[in-house]
């Protein structure tokens, strides 16, 4: 690895300065993805080893983003950069299945209890949007139930619902599915049930009065965006006693949580899900996607005896080069690689809990295995509602996202963050050296 870059108070910036104009001219917001942190200007990347991220102006930086949460491994792991070079050689993509598909589909299903058929997709955002339309085809009722709050991607009936605000999320019992982008259709946030994170009453009461017309329940057992927050076993508990009552089907989406374990998300909180959605660390640093399930649930993809009830298809689905970076990234990540993140996890947890107890900050840490997030709430919230940030604490999680910024960190604002493979206890005490600094700074919140 090469030498660490000084991080100094005023980082130089000129380069992605540059960049960003030039950008600007020829793609909107100069940027292709909202998500990206451009105030005032986004810090263009270099090139990336490990645990650690170069940007163009010549910064180091440890990566707590990891391309929201992909990158499990960190950056240019080895294994996979030979793997795909050998795959690249073979060619990039066929009109053919390949054998490395029923690779990665064979660890998924040996992996995943919930999971005994896959198919593959390109984008988590896909993995979603079939995952709907496959309980839609297998009930033929149209409408999904999600978590306030909760993010699932670009397809419109994951996106409504998931930017309420005080003034327009409703009253508690009642919360509105509030459109996501101008112009959302009203059929749309119409099929939209919403449920409070943790509120089991309420997703009984709200699962029982829409049934007739509910397809699924999509849930992320522990949604990074509403908060990061812990799930309940009461709550998991009244979700799934009445979508079995009432024959709607249960989607979990662990695009992003599957790194939870060795076995997933929802085997690690006790959920059991008709339906897995899988993205992100299953494609080793390359786009993918993947809908998971129980043979009678996947059945409506089956085409052998006519036409299939969800006809599903995509240019790019299952391209050997994702499939052979996602077996080879999987692989690695053995029962030992996550009990190992388990443990930096944990004890940079409580490290954390620690500080904001001795300095008595009103801050608290959610998350678990390889995930945290940092709220500047002295409760940790237990539902979106909780989470939301006021105008004052959104200034206080940009402070604290420069301040570790100057200190040689990524910390993903107002999302989760996450560990790699590649970081070690040296690693964990940076962020944790960094955060008490935060702390005992007079600027904080400034
Ligand atoms: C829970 C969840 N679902 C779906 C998605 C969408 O995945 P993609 O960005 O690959 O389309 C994401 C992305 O962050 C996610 O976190």
């Amino acid at each position: 690895m090469r030498a660490r870059t000084p991080t100094s108070p005023t980082l130089p910036t000129q380069i992605s300065e540059k960049l960003y104009q030039r950008a600007r001219l020829v793609i909107p917001d100069g940027v292709n993805r909202s998500t990206v942190e451009r105030h005032p200007h986004p810090d263009y990347a270099g090139w990336g080893h490990g645990a650690y991220l170069h940007d163009v102006d010549g910064n180091r930086y440890l990566d707590l983003n990891n391309n929201f949460t992909t990158l499990i491994h960190g950056h240019t792991f080895e294994p996979v950069i030979e793997a795909v070079s050998r795959a690249l050689r073979d060619g990039t993509c066929f009109s053919n299945p390949t054998l490395s598909e029923i690779h990665l589909a064979e660890l998924l299903c040996e992996r995943i209890p919930a999971v005994e058929q896959v198919r593959f997709v390109n984008t988590g955002t896909e993995a979603v949007m079939f995952a709907i339309k496959a309980a839609r085809a297998a009930t033929g009722r149209p409408a999904v139930a999600k978590i306030e709050g909760a993010y699932h991607g670009a397809y419109d009936w994951a996106e409504a619902g998931q930017t309420g605000t005080p003034e327009t999320w409703g009253p508690p019992e009642e919360p509105l599915s509030v459109a996501y982008y101008s112009g959302q259709p009203g059929s749309v946030t119409d099929e939209v049930i919403l449920l409070r994170f943790n509120d089991a009453e309420g997703a009984r009461r709200r699962i029982a009065a829409h049934h007739q017309r509910l397809a699924c329940i999509l849930i992320d057992p522990m949604p990074s965006r509403a908060g990061l927050l812990p799930p309940d076993n009461a709550f998991l508990t009244a979700v799934v006693e009445t979508a079995r009552q009432y024959g709607v089907l249960i989607i979990a989406d662990e695009v992003l949580n599957l790194r939870q374990g060795y076995n997933g998300a929802s085997a690690r909180f006790g959920l059991n899900p008709d339906l897995i959605t899988m993205g992100k660390i299953i494609g080793g640093g390359f786009p993918i996607g993947a809908i998971g399930g129980s043979k009678a649930a996947m059945a409506v993809f089956d085409g052998r005896g006519g036409p299939p009830l969800l006809p599903q298809a995509g240019t790019f689905s299952a391209n050997p080069i994702s499939m052979v970076a996602g077996f080879t990234s999987m692989i690695a990540m053995t029962r030992q690689q996550f009990e190992k993140l388990d443990r930096l996890g944990n004890h940079l947890r409580a490290s954390l809990r620690q500080l904001i107890a001795k300095y008595e900050a009103p801050f608290s840490v959610t998350g678990a295995a390889s995930l945290f997030r940092l709220h500047p709430k002295a409760d940790a919230p237990r539902e979106y509602r909780d989470a939301y940030l006021s105008g004052q604490e959104a200034q206080t999680m940009r402070w604290l996202g420069r301040h570790f910024k100057q200190h040689g960190i990524v910390l993903p604002y107002a999302a989760a963050a996450c560990l790699s493979t590649a970081m070690d206890e040296s690693d964990i005490k940076l962020i944790i050296d960094t955060f008490e600094k935060a702390l005992i700074s007079e600027e904080i919140g400034a």
